[in-house]
């Protein structure tokens, strides 16, 4: 591809994603100000790699932190301020309020999720499929319309081999649906919701008595099947235990709770959006800045030893090109 950067397809060991490879020299500065004079280059590329991008040698943004909010505005209008959206100060960067912190360490004090049972798989590898490996999500699925893209940057990675980000590829699990499983699916709608609201798949199973929900933490429909507004390509969006209401959902429709018919179809699905030809495992180094397309792609945390490794990565949001099913609909988490 002409220009200032080259995009080589896919990312290592998986079927989509790509690496952008600045031409006119690196270095983040350099790299935001080549695309800032070229705005369209880099969501050509989310695009074109099916909604991953890895950018590597950002580290210039930890010491200079609007950097990162400059890159996430070359992918949309709408650059969540987490200080206006309800989030802990503790969560929030201290001098850039775009910058969600995702760390073990001091104020954030946020774990891992546990380690999958068993670690391995039976061939000896990371287990990446549900419902082995748990936590898959979307983020900010319970907001309704949901966020476009996220930016992730590693400040303090910790060492290869733990701590991994997965991402899987809805848009490659839709295609490979069976036909009447596509047609089920087509014009279904899951119910979405944060933990806050205590509706997980465990807290349900445990008949924990559900509480009254303020208005902007009800749960929200979201399609299971979104059609990309970039792309036009349809894709799975669904999340699992700790992101669906377990309570009325998870789907619309169908018999609700941990035990219906509607648990049947979600964990039929997730397996499905899961299985291993659909996954990239990216193992994380200082200064690597992933962009992920939530319209498209899931993903899920790893675990690592919080005895011996402090890990500090920084999260932006994009928002403001939902598609054709959001179209004119006021933010469901600003209400009272
Ligand atoms: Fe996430």
């Amino acid at each position: 591809m002409a220009g200032d950067f080259d995009l080589v397809t896919p990312l290592p060991g998986a079927g989509f994603g790509g690496r952008v490879r600045p031409t006119g020299g690196a270095g983040a500065h350099t790299v935001i100000a080549a695309a800032e004079r070229d705005a369209g280059a880099l969501p050509k590329m989310l695009a074109a790699s099916g909604g991953l991008l890895l950018l590597t040698a950002m580290d210039e943004m930890v010491a200079a932190p609007e950097l990162l909010v400059r890159l996430s505005r070359i992918f949309g209008p709408e650059v969540e301020n987490y200080r206006e959206t309800l989030t802990s100060p503790a969560m929030v960067h201290d001098t850039v309020p775009e910058i969600f912190l995702v760390s073990n360490a001091p104020p954030v004090n946020r774990g891992p999720p546990s380690r999958p049972e068993p670690p391995l798989t039976a061939d000896g590898t990371l287990p990446v499929q549900f419902p082995h490996r748990r936590g898959w999500h979307t983020d900010q699925s319970y907001r309704r319309p949901p966020p476009d893209v996220s930016l992730f940057l590693a400040v303090n990675p910790v060492p290869k081999g733990e701590g991994q980000t997965l991402f899987a590829d809805g848009t490659a699990a839709y295609d490979a649906l069976p036909p009447a499983l596509k047609a089920r699916v087509d014009t279904l709608e899951g119910l979405h919701v944060g933990l806050s609201a205590e509706r997980s798949y465990d807290e349900i199973l445990a008949s924990k008595t559900p509480r009254a929900l303020k208005p902007r933490e009800r749960p929200q429909r979201q399609p299971v099947v979104r059609v990309h507004p970039v792309t036009g390509r349809r894709a799975l969006y669904l999340c699992e235990m700790r992101q669906m209401d377990w309570l009325e959902g998870p789907f619309v429709g169908l018999e609700p709770g941990p035990r219906g018919d509607g648990a049947k179809l979600l964990f039929e699905l997730m397996t499905h959006l899961t299985r291993p030809e659909f996954i990239c495992v990216h193992e994380w180094t200082e200064g690597d800045l992933v962009v992920w397309d939530n319209r498209c792609l899931v993903h899920a945390a790893t675990w690592f030893d919080t005895a011996t490794q402090v890990r500090i990565m920084w999260r932006t949001t994009v928002s403001g090109n939902p598609g054709a099913a959001y179209a004119g609909e006021q933010k469901s988490w600003v209400t009272a």
